[in-house]
């Protein structure tokens, strides 16, 4: 079996395209386009990367983008009264404030900070909250966007086994939920499980999502299975790699994201999806 690629670029390309309409109509009946700020703190080279992306999507869309570089020495004071002051800012409908943050800065009291119907990263709790309880508002943009890719497959994923490995905040957690409420019974597995080989054997849908190349053996996937591909892992020589191993993945699954290009720009037209959506339900 070779498996079929999930386009992430193209799906999200589309996405962004359906957005840009959106935002042409909106703004040519005299509405405002939507707003996005992006507040980076401290110059780490891959968070640079991240928000240059989000920066030139909000550009090709239509959306207002502001941008906000602060220096790696900023108090967390400071950054909680620019969060103040765009939570205030009628133009504004979406905040992201990109993580790492720097240590003297606590993530978690930046995260509440940020208005939940401004919260486009879906972090707060109070959005992490509505998703557990099925009334989603504004959901975290990774495992929304895996949503979308599973969907463009288009396979019904209700009843089936989706083994999810990785259990962070921002990306297995709310990963589990969207699988929970597309109706697929779950395995969330993390670094306490034992046997992680006989649960991954078992998905119907396998979502890996450590940030390490060594935790997952491609060979253990069920033949035929889907396949989505979190992890994003630099080489030495420079390149990309998820954290599976590619060709023997593609041996194996039916369906699978390629990285670079599958989930990475899905989560970044993801996050326009939400900015959009704040604007017109949320703020419309
Ligand atoms: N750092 C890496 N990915 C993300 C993301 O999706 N949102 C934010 N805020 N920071 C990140």
């Amino acid at each position: 079996m070779t498996a079929r690629l999930i386009d992430g670029k193209q799906i999200a390309a589309d996405l962004k395209a359906r957005l840009k309409t959106r935002v042409t109509e909106l703004t040519s009946a005299g509405n405002r386009p939507p707003g996005l700020a992006v507040i980076l703190v401290g110059a780490d080279p891959a968070s640079q990367v991240y928000v240059g992306a989000k920066r030139r999507s909000c550009d090709e869309i239509g959306f207002k983008s502001v941008s906000h570089d602060l220096p790696d020495t900023t108090s967390q004071y400071e950054l909680l009264e620019l969060i103040d002051q765009l939570n205030a800012d009628a133009t504004i409908d979406g905040i992201l404030v990109q993580s790492p943050l720097p240590e003297q800065i606590d993530e978690q009291k930046v995260i509440e900070r940020i208005r939940p119907d401004k919260d486009v990263d879906g972090f707060h709790p109070y959005n992490v909250g509505r998703l557990a309880v099925r009334i989603p508002m504004l959901e975290s943009c990774t495992p929304k966007g895996v949503m979308t890719l599973l969907q463009a497959t288009g396979q019904n994923v209700s009843g089936k086994h989706a083994v999810i490995v990785g259990a962070s905040n921002h990306v297995g957690r709310p990963m589990a939920l969207e699988l929970l409420l597309a109706g697929c019974t779950i395995t969330v597995c993390h670094r306490f499980t034992q046997s992680l080989q006989h649960h991954v054997e078992q998905a119907d849908i396998l979502v890996v999502a450590v940030g390490n190349r060594s935790i997952v053996d491609a060979h253990w996937i069920k033949p035929g299975a889907t396949v989505i591909d979190i992890g994003i892992n630099r080489q030495d020589d420079g390149t990309l790699k998820g954290d599976l191993d590619f060709e023997v993945a593609q041996s194996r699954a039916a369906w699978m994201t390629p990285v670079p290009g599958g989930v990475g720009p899905m989560t970044v037209a993801t996050l326009m999806e939400n900015t959009y959506i704040a604007a017109t339900t949320l703020h419309g």
